[in-house]
């Protein structure tokens, strides 16, 4: 069982943006993290990161076939990406959303996620544990 777990905008940019909302601990620590949680897991992964809306959807385009899940954090194109929610909903692979902070009670323009209309689950306000909540969501899913 393989999942890519795809990065969006500004989250190479950990620990140093904003470290009150997003936590001190840098892009490399979260890479880490959900590499000792996939492999806890049992669980084959791929870790993309990109700050261009293309990228990201050929790295979703490019799950196709070669992943059986997606966990997804598409960062700021969450509030506006339709083409992300396309290339999700194109796929048709179980993809789970998920966001370091919690979106829920920040500003209005964050309240609305396209993404998230693709997405079996929602994992908002835990830090990188929600990366791990989504690993494991993901692998009783397809079991
Ligand atoms: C984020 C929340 C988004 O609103 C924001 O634009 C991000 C990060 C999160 O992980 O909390 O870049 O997705």
């Amino acid at each position: 069982m393989k999942l890519f777990i795809i990065n969006g905008p500004n989250l190479n940019l950990l620990g140093l943006r904003e470290p009150d909302i997003y936590g001190k601990e840098d892009y490399s620590a979260l890479c880490s993290f959900i590499e000792s949680s996939c492999r806890e897991a049992g669980l084959e992964y791929k870790i993309f990161q990109s700050n261009h809306e293309g990228e990201l959807v050929d790295i979703i385009q490019s799950a196709y076939n070669n992943a059986d899940g997606i966990v997804i954090n598409p960062a700021a194109y969450t509030h506006t990406s339709i083409a992300i929610l396309d290339a999700l909903k194109a796929v048709n692979l179980p993809a789970v959303e998920v966001h370091l902070s919690d979106i829920s009670s920040r500003e209005d323009f964050r309240q609305i996620s396209y993404p998230g209309m693709a997405c079996i689950k929602t994992v908002k306000g835990m830090g990188f544990e929600g990366y791990r909540q989504a690993i494991l969501f993901l692998k009783s899913y397809l079991e």
